[in-house]
């Protein structure tokens, strides 16, 4: 099949790539190079532009025909979008509506978008695709409200989505091609990475205090290998005949920040210091999936779901970016 994959020099769209090049599929890139690497793309054909270029868009659809659209570009750092929301809402919500908008003109049905564990009301317990939603911040919001536009847009021009929310996507490719590289880095297994690495001195704690038996914050951390997989299902279902659907993808094991903390120290071997600090706006206490909808639906069964594999797999990209 050929798919385009928008923001693919990033973290997942690379991931992606390799996956679908290595399927033998045809892929064509979109991407604007502004927070990805542009040597991060391996495979497929470079398109080098952004969503809010509707020309270069129209244009793309016209010049060859796609069986299907894996949309990872935007930005995802949930601290930062309670900050800075105009980003988020023009890059996450008005370009979508952009490449929606051209899929609809040229005929193309099938769309997997990136949606997010952020989109849901808090809970105690695994969070099941049917349970509250109620973003805690601008980021989960913008996924939110694309969502919502996947419905009316179902309901009205046919389009087919296949949204999966991920909870935390962590891990790299095992033979450390690609992996996660944000600039600046935000997230917690990178992070703690390249303090271990020495490209860090020491990570801070963002909260102490919330309601867990350590009281750092609860995630579910999901191989990134395991989360393109679903998306290779999600397009065979919707290319199979398969309605719109939405998937909650994780392992259904919460970790908090301490427990991370300490895998990477038994991975690494390092020390790694940490400094408390306060707690980080727009931080849910904990995330938790509950994806037997996916392992039922989809046919996924996670392959990586360990965090020592998660952590080992991120370490061996760390350590090829910081040359140890
Ligand atoms: N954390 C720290 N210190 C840091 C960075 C993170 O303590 O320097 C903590 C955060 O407060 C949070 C946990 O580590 O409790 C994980 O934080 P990340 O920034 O790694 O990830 P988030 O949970 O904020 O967000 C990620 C993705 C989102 C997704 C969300 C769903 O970035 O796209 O997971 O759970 F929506």
């Amino acid at each position: 099949m050929r798919v385009l994959v928008t923001g693919r020099a990033g973290y997942i769209g690379s991931h992606m790539v390799l996956m679908l090049s290595s399927q033998g599929h045809d892929v064509v890139v979109l991407d604007d190079l502004s927070s990805g690497h542009a040597d991060a793309v391996l495979n497929g054909q470079l398109v080098v532009g952004g969503l809010e270029d509707t020309t270069l868009l129209d244009y793309l659809f016209s010049e060859q025909p796609f069986d299907g659209v894996m949309h990872f570009a935007s930005f995802i750092q949930v601290g930062e979008s309670v900050h800075k929301p105009a980003k988020y809402y023009r890059n996450n919500f008005t370009n979508t509506l952009n490449l929606l908008d051209a899929m609809v003109k040229h005929g193309v049905k099938n769309f997997i978008f990136s949606s997010t564990a952020a989109i849901f009301e808090e809970s105690d317990k695994p969070i099941q695709e049917a349970h509250p939603k109620q973003p805690m911040n601008p980021y989960g919001r913008s996924k939110w409200m694309v969502e919502q536009v996947l419905q009316d847009y179902g309901h009205a021009y046919g389009l087919k989505s296949v949204c999966l929310r991920y909870f935390n996507a962590a891990g790299a490719d095992p033979e450390a091609r690609v992996g996660e590289r944000h600039d600046p880095e935000s997230h917690l297994i990178p992070l703690l990475l390249q303090v271990a690495s020495g490209r860090r001195r020491s990570m801070q704690i963002f909260g102490r205090d919330y309601p867990t038996p350590d009281g750092t914050c609860i995630r579910d951390y999901i191989h990134i290998l395991d989360l393109c997989e679903a998306h290779l299902l999600a397009l065979a279902q919707l290319l199979d005949g398969g309605d719109s659907d939405a998937y909650n993808l994780g392992n259904g094991n919460g970790f908090s920040v301490q427990e991370v903390v300490d895998m990477v120290r038994k991975v690494t071997g390092h020390p790694v210091p940490v400094v408390d600090n306060l707690r980080r706006a727009g931080d849910a206490t904990r995330l938790i999936a509950d994806s037997t909808l996916a392992r039922k639906k989809l046919g996924w069964v996670p392959a990586y779901a360990d965090l020592h594999n998660i952590v080992s797999d991120a370490w061996r990209w760390e350590k090829t970016i910081a040359r140890l």
